[in-house]
């Protein structure tokens, strides 16, 4: 397709499958409109006014013909429904082994940190044939995290986590850009893509200025707001140590999963969600905490386990 200036680049295992649904439903149009126009341009200049043809109605219940128009097109609509459901399906699950970076949008830039703590700012530095899940939140406003040549897009939003996928195939840079209008410098708001291959990647990741991983930036803001004076087993506060996507009893008793968006909740918005047994204590970390800074505790109470283990130690 890169001969064919309106298309971006096909650079990722989706961007295959998206075109295919996209040709395949534009050629399935094709053909219909295109077989309209014919019958309709015969048959005007068949029956045109003055012409000698017969013109007597015989019958009026073609049941047959009329059952054929009718179920060959449900079928046709079915199929197109499956093929697309699936591919947009397999768009939004994210395979299991990705490799996870984190992406804030605020105004107007896109902020990205890998796990090893490297930060970049409007570029993203991926290895070629590596699946990668994007985690993603927004600092003020609604941004969109669109790749063309990928052929993915999802929105950003403040107080909430989005995430998509991808594996590219294809060694370079392609355009990034911000889909979703916000703000009077949303046109700036674009970046590039660098894929890279794998040894490549690996080299550009330890050349970023030496600095903690996210989980050991983590461990220092929890220590600096000091966490860890109500947060132990018998403290005040709930033990943290092997929370991540555990079950979690609340006041009222309703039952959640301790997934990122309710630790999120739990940092900036602690009175919404109460833990079963526990008094209303905690302050809101709203105005303490960047979302990048949100993020490194979370990837810190991650690595928690039920143990004594820190992430300074875990995170080799
Ligand atoms: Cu960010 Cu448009």
């Amino acid at each position: 397709m890169s001969s064919f200036p309106l298309f971006p680049d096909q650079a990722s295992v989706s961007a295959q499958r998206v075109d295919a649904v996209y040709f395949g439903l534009l050629a399935i149009s094709a053909f219909f409109a295109l077989l309209i126009f014919i019958l309709l341009i015969y048959f005007a200049i068949k029956y045109r006014r003055g012409r000698t043809v017969d013109r007597v109605i015989r019958r009026t219940d073609y049941l047959k013909l009329e059952m054929t128009w009718i179920i060959i097109p449900l079928l046709i609509s079915f199929g197109i429904f499956g093929w697309a459901a699936k591919v947009y399906f397999d768009l939004k699950t994210p395979p299991g082994d990705a490799l996870e970076i984190y992406v804030v949008g605020k105004q107007w830039m896109w902020k990205i940190q890998h796990p090893n703590g490297v930060r970049e700012n409007n570029e993203l530095h991926v290895p070629l044939g590596r699946t990668v899940k994007l985690t993603m939140t927004s600092q003020d406003v609604i941004h969109s995290f669109f790749i063309p040549a990928f052929r993915i897009k999802q929105d950003v939003l403040p107080g909430r986590y989005t995430s998509q996928w991808f594996q590219a195939t294809k060694v370079g840079e392609y355009h990034l850009f911000c889909a979703e209008y916000c703000g009077t410098s949303h046109s700036g708001m674009i970046g590039k893509i660098v894929v890279m291959n794998p040894p490549e990647y690996e080299r550009w990741l330890l050349q970023g200025v030496a600095r903690e991983s996210m989980a050991v930036s983590g461990e220092l803001l929890y220590g600096k707001l000091s966490c860890g004076t109500c947060h132990k087993s018998g403290g005040r506060g709930p033990d943290l140590a092997g929370l991540f996507n555990s079950q979690v009893n609340l006041e009222g008793g309703a039952v959640v999963t301790a997934d990122r968006a309710y630790i999120r909740e739990s940092i900036i918005n602690p009175m919404v969600k109460i833990v079963q047994g526990y008094p209303r204590l905690m302050p809101t970390y709203r105005t303490q905490l960047t979302e990048d800074q949100v993020n490194e505790v979370i990837e810190y109470i991650k690595t928690m386990g039920g143990g004594q283990e820190t992430a300074l130690r875990s995170v080799e």
